[in-house]
């Protein structure tokens, strides 16, 4: 029973080292933002909120981090507890609703170095990985890039993201034996080897450059058949015979005419330029093949997958914004990642129930809508017009309420403001008009 011993020994220790270094769930209502750091990189970047979206399963569990402005971009980032994932295992996590429809706009994360200025944060800030779902028109993909010496390296294959109103969970592992796994709600969508799915490391083999083809290299399929000889008369039979069925015609004159010649014909004994006969050629060798060496530019490495983290952005362009961020996680727990996984897709079912209430509830009000407006509709129909609705203004000064004191100075200031600004607004428009005008070519004017 050693075995079983040593066994819960290393589970406990593994057990023990297990860590998560970001777990971002929103619940805190306002305090997300002591966490979470905008770029001040340019003025115009989008806003975010924490909201519940629209429809949601669990008041107190669904609050996520929501884009809130159409044609933007955004950026902004948190801490993560400084680690290198080195010898370990690494998770990114995190769960994504597009209840906007999305039609074009990143979702995708980026995890930084603990080197990382969140000040001035921006597309062009060198990570480590990014990760998640990206969509544009029919483009719905999942993007997973490292960055391995400062050059940044898609997945080779393709991982297509669902594109949907519902909230979906993205998930990248990494294992320090340099396989990865990237699963969307918990289904495998992709998983192999980083030196084989990345371009890293480049080719392994190379066409050797001290190579080259023999300049006696007989790579011609075919010759001529040098028994093929041109026959001696070949080149005296015409391409042109007189007609031998033309006559003379009988009032032909021919000192008048000149002398008849009968008109040329093609010769059906023409040949055209003689070629000789094709055969296969005794000396071919075949194509020349390259030969390769190994590429000495290629150098195993077995810490490509090694980074050190600090922290997790979003760095993202949204043309129509409404896309919600929830439960950020990095950790080196597998298991404990697939706790919170599993906790995030039985919300997600309770979720599309939620989004079947607000449909029906859609369509129930806009069902009253229309029928009160048909039921107007009606009443108009059926009431003749009388004096006082027709425009004749009948005004019950009883009625009127005089308890705001008008201060006429003030509303005096305030037209000419107004007036001001018209007359100004007015002048620029005949100024940009008169250009135009002018173009215009004077017969339009006739
Ligand atoms: C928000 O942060 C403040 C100060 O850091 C803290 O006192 C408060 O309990 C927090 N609120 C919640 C809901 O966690
Ligand atoms: C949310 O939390 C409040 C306060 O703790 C509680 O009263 C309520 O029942 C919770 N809602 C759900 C759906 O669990």
């Amino acid at each position: 029973m050693k075995i079983f011993t040593i066994a819960t020994v290393l589970g406990l220790a593994s057990l023990a080292s297990a860590e998560i270094f970001l777990h971002e769930t929103f619940s805190d209502g306002e305090n997300w933002t002591q966490r979470w750091t905008p770029s001040t990189h340019r003025a115009d970047l989008g806003k975010l909120e924490v909201t519940t979206g629209k429809w949601f399963a669990d008041e107190n569990k669904s609050n996520a981090l929501r884009t809130t402005e159409d044609y933007r971009f955004y950026a902004t980032s948190t801490p993560i507890k400084p680690f290198t994932n080195k010898g370990k295992d690494l998770v990114i996590q995190y769960d994504v609703k597009n209840e906007q429809h999305i039609d074009c706009g990143g979702n995708y994360v980026k995890i930084f170095s603990d080197k990382f200025d969140p000040k001035t944060f921006n597309g062009d800030s060198e990570y480590n990985i990014m990760f998640g779902p990206d969509f544009c028109g029919t483009k719905a993909m999942v993007h997973a890039i490292f960055n391995y010496k400062g050059v940044n390296y898609d997945l080779k294959k393709t991982v297509s993201a669902p594109n949907d109103v519902d909230t979906h969970t993205y998930t990248l592992i990494v294992k320090p034996d340099q396989t990865y796994q990237i699963l969307v709600d918990g289904e495998e969508k992709a998983s192999g080897e980083l030196i084989e799915d990345w371009d890293f490391l480049g080719p392994k083999t190379i066409k050797d450059p001290s190579a080259s083809k023999p300049a006696d290299w007989v790579d011609e399929h075919e010759i001529d058949d040098p028994e093929d000889k041109k026959p001696i008369d070949y080149d005296s039979i015409p391409e042109f015979l007189a007609d031998p069925e033309a006559v003379k015609p009988e009032d032909w004159d021919d000192e008048m005419d000149g002398e008849w010649e009968a008109p040329s014909v093609p010769n059906p004994d023409f040949k055209g330029p003689w070629a000789a006969q094709r055969i296969p050629n005794p000396d071919y060798k075949g194509p020349w093949i390259h030969p390769e060496i190994d590429n000495p530019e290629y150098k195993v490495d077995n810490e490509i997958y090694a980074y050190t983290f600090g922290n997790l952005g979003l760095d993202l362009w949204q043309v129509k914004s409404g896309s919600l961020f929830d439960n950020f996680l990095v950790t080196d727990d597998i298991k404990e990642a697939e706790a919170i996984r599993q906790e995030s897709l039985d919300l997600a079912v309770k979720e599309k129930e939620a989004k079947a209430v607000h449909e029906a509830e859609l369509a129930k009000a806009q069902e009253e809508a229309d029928a009160e407006q048909a039921a107007v509709g009606t009443e108009a129909d059926d009431k003749p017009l009388e004096g006082g609705e027709s425009g004749d203004m009948e005004i019950n000064f009883d009625e009127l309420n005089f308890d705001d004191e008008i201060n006429l100075d003030e509303a005096a200031a305030e037209v000419k403001e107004n007036v001001a600004e018209i007359k100004e607004e007015v002048e620029q428009k005949i100024i940009e008009a008169i250009p135009e005008a002018a173009k215009k070519p004077v017969k339009d004017e006739l």
